[in-house]
């Protein structure tokens, strides 16, 4: 195999990631390299140096810059996305501020993220409302017919569509564009959970025009942790309550959106994190990103038929970039998720989570731009050994 064009070895020493372990598991929290986390350092010294100018003086253009930079990488108008910490917290002011009534529905696939399906039966527990997780079977082959099963589960009582651009647990990509427009057409509005798109998978939401979107730049862009934003279409951003009421509310000082005022100035806060998102856009830049990921997602195809190899298990989706990008769920029949894992982590020093999701055992990979065909090697030993 040899799909190495890419210095792995000089990309793997620009992050902080312990040399010893062999880090498969980007996707749970993301990990940042030294010169993101330098200036994220940077802001935190600059804040503790002089506390008053720093928020006097300093903090609103440096996230007005933060913004900005991000609104241009996800193709939206800056005013329109407010950073928070992480995606659930984003999800909750939104969700917590929706007028649902008794009997209303939200439309959401089986593929969910744990602590938003909370959220969800949590909110839905005191106003009536249904949540309503359609399946989608796995193996997961066609669009077209995810698409259609779907969306046969609206009905008149349908709110809102909830749904993973790419999901969780199974690690594949829903067909977000599609869904937005048919909701648009039937007048139902769209929330979509892209906690691992940005940076991962290209993303244009001025193209997929969803009414909200919250993504995480702690994960596949590497920015320092606590780092998300929520999006929401202009036309909406009066309905959205603040989750914690702050000066913004009823501001003596009005900006120019009550949106950003509600979300954005949340008193004694440290926003280096969200500062520092400018400098993880522009690392990726820096190293020609498209073609990391184009090597990452090949070697993650070549990992995904290797471990199918050992277990005689069918993959869950098609081996295309629009099936999965650079993290991908394995089958692993009739393993113990806790052992394997443990294994790999105690004899072989391999990051990666293995677990259960419904009835099935699932390994999930990700390659980030520090991992190499060697990673790849280790894992496939370690579960030669392990699971057969
Ligand atoms: C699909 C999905 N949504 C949302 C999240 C948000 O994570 P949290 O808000 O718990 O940091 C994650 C994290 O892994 C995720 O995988």
């Amino acid at each position: 195999m040899s799909i190495e064009s890419i210095d792995f070895h000089s990309l793997k020493a620009a992050y902080i990631l312990d040399p010893t372990i062999t880090y498969l598991n980007h996707g749970s929290f993301g990990a940042c390299p030294k010169r993101v986390f330098l200036d994220y350092q940077q802001w935190q010294r600059k804040l503790e140096a002089e506390p008053v100018q720093f928020f006097e003086k300093n903090l609103q253009p440096a996230i007005n810059r933060a913004r900005v930079k991000l609104g241009e990488f996800i193709n939206c108008n800056s005013d329109d996305l407010v950073y928070f910490p992480n995606p659930t917290t984003a999800l909750n002011a939104v969700i917590r501020s929706l007028k649902l009534t008794p009997g209303d529905e939200i439309l959401s696939t089986d593929h969910e993220y744990g602590a938003l399906e909370r959220t969800w039966k949590y909110y839905c527990r005191k106003t009536g409302a249904r949540f309503i997780q359609r399946p989608v079977h796995l193996p997961y082959t066609s669009k077209k017919k995810m698409m259609a099963d779907f969306l046969a589960g609206i009905t008149p009582k349908t709110k809102v569509i909830f749904i993973s651009e790419m999901t969780s647990m199974t690690a594949v990509i829903f067909p977000i564009k599609e869904i937005c427009r048919n909701a648009e057409a039937a007048g139902i509005m769209t929330i979509v959970d892209g906690a691992h798109v940005p940076g991962h998978i290209e993303l244009d939401l001025s193209e997929m025009r969803p009414d909200i979107y919250t993504g995480a730049c702690h994960k596949w862009l590497s920015a320092p942790k606590g780092s998300s934003f929520l999006y929401v279409k202009r036309a909406l951003q009066d309905q959205i309550d603040p989750l914690v009421i702050s000066w913004g509310w009823e501001s003596d000082f009005p900006g120019r959106s009550q949106f950003l005022d509600y979300h954005q100035w949340q008193g004694t806060r440290d926003m280096s994190a969200f500062f520092a998102v400018p400098a993880a856009i522009e690392f990726q830049n820096l190293h020609n990103w498209p073609e990391v990921r184009n090597r990452c997602h090949n070697l993650l195809v070549e990992a995904r038929r290797r471990i199918s190899n050992i277990t005689g298990a069918e993959t869950i989706c098609p081996d295309s970039k629009s099936y999965f990008g650079q993290m991908a769920s394995i089958r692993l029949p009739n393993a113990d998720p806790i052992k394997v894992r443990t294994a790999l982590f105690q004899e072989y020093k391999i990051e990666v989570p293995v677990f259960k999701w419904k009835d099935e055992i699932f390994i999930r990979v990700s390659i980030q731009a520090y991992n190499s065909e060697n990673d790849v090697d280790k894992l496939i030993e370690a579960l030669k050994r392990i699971v057969s």
